[in-house]
């Protein structure tokens, strides 16, 4: 596998990846739910809203970092860093036509050791949709730890890995 090249990049750089993507969304996640799940999901009010006051402060969140990955020099993906209250919050997309083939597993690897060299974080966080298999798979295999849910509705709609720097097999750049 070629290796990427990784560098900084905007964050209006991110929506011409995110346009070519087709993640799970939450509307649509939360309607191929059995009806009784969405309903003792609804009956806990405060944790919903509170779990999507959270998914919109991620939205407007402020980045640390955009890094993107490019492959002979065109964009293929990137991993944003957002600021949040405890730790910063990842997102990678990688473009369809490089699904599969390890470039999602290499830039994040490589932009968690950057992010741990360019400003001491050794700990971060990952934020998925629980349909989102893959992205549960890439964090996972990256020694991702799941945390404990607090309440039926956060274990029913997004799962939170921690990401520490030491992912094995990585030197710094
Ligand atoms: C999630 C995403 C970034 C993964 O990137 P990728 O380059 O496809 O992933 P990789 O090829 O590095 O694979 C990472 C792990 O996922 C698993 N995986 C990859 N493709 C898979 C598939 N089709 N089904 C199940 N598992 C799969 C493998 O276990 C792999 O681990 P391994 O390296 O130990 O074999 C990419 O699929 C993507 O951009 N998806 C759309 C956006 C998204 O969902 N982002 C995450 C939001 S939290």
């Amino acid at each position: 596998m070629k290796r990427l090249e990784i560098r900084e990049i905007g964050p209006e750089k991110i929506i011409n990846i995110s346009n070519r993507n087709t993640t799970v969304r939450m509307d649509e996640y939360l309607m191929s739910l059995p009806k009784d799940v969405i309903g003792k999901i609804m009956m806990d009010r405060g944790a919903v809203m509170e779990l999507m006051g959270r998914l919109k402060a991620t939205l407007n969140a402020e980045y640390i970092g955009v890094y993107g990955g490019f492959l002979e020099d065109g964009l293929i993906g990137y991993v944003s860093l957002a600021r949040c209250d405890d730790m910063p919050e990842i997102q990678i997309e990688v473009l369809p036509e490089y699904h599969g083939q390890g470039f999602g597993s290499e830039l994040l690897k490589r932009v968690v050791r950057m992010a741990s060299d360019d400003f001491g974080i050794d700990r971060f966080k990952y934020v998925v949709n629980p349909a989102n298999t893959v992205s549960i798979a890439l964090v996972e295999t990256l020694g991702g730890v799941l945390q404990e849910p607090k309440n039926y509705a956060e274990e029913m709609l997004l799962k939170t890995y921690v990401l520490s720097a030491e992912v094995p097999g990585v030197q710094g750049e």
